[in-house]
């Protein structure tokens, strides 16, 4: 049996983080447009210590962001995978997440798509989680389309307001999908 701490899917490798991960990630998390949905830019240490949380999230919880490889093509394309919300006050909690953050190099290709239907099958076969959510900012178009094409359903009437960001912050709405285990069984 394939170790879960590594996923394939036909162009895609989700693996253990390496430490020579840690430059190309804090150059994707320097880029603008990259983050042009969150509240600001991380610097170097900022990445780092991003990395690292997500190296004990897979320690605590058998799961987390895997670091995303495109064989042949980008030896670290970002991350996709699981993760248990870290901020107080979201209305949906207890649950999981499914989230992805790549370089631009690797966007318009279909990879995100691709690493996140091998990371949701992960989560309903293996870890039999029974029901997987994502969020993002009510204007971040390109992940709801992710969102969207691996079978998640927006959540209607669920949008709510950040808790982490400041009353007047124009990235507070953020909207929620869903998909349950039963519902993306039928979609198999
Ligand atoms: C969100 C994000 C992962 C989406 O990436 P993406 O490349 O648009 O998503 P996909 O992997 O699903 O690729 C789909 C695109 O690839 C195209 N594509 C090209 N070749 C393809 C192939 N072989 N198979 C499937 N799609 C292919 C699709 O047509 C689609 O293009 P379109 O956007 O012009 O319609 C990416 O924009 C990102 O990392 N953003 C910054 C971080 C972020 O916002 N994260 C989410 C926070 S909640």
């Amino acid at each position: 049996m394939e170790s879960a701490m590594t996923l394939r899917g036909p162009r895609v490798l989700l693996r253990p983080w390496r430490t020579d991960d840690l430059a190309a990630f804090a150059q994707l998390n320097a880029d603008p447009a990259v983050m042009e949905y969150f509240p600001s830019v991380l610097d170097t240490e900022q990445s780092d210590d991003l990395a690292k949380r997500i190296q004990a999230g897979f320690e605590n919880n058998g799961f987390g962001f895997w670091a995303l490889e495109i064989p042949s093509v980008l030896p670290f394309a970002g991350f996709v995978g699981l993760s248990v919300p870290g901020s107080a006050g979201l209305p949906f909690m207890p649950t999981v997440e499914i989230g992805w953050r790549l370089c631009q190099q690797a966007w318009g290709k279909g990879y995100a798509s691709e690493a996140a239907r091998v990371v949701l099958a992960h989560a309903f076969t293996a870890l039999k989680l029974p029901e997987v959510v994502a969020f993002t900012t009510l204007t971040n178009q390109r992940s709801q389309a992710v969102m969207q094409r691996i079978g998640l359903s927006y959540a209607e009437g669920e949008d709510f307001m950040h808790p982490a960001l400041p009353a007047d912050h124009p990235l507070r709405h953020h909207v929620l999908y869903r998909v349950k285990y039963e519902d993306w069984l039928k979609q198999q």
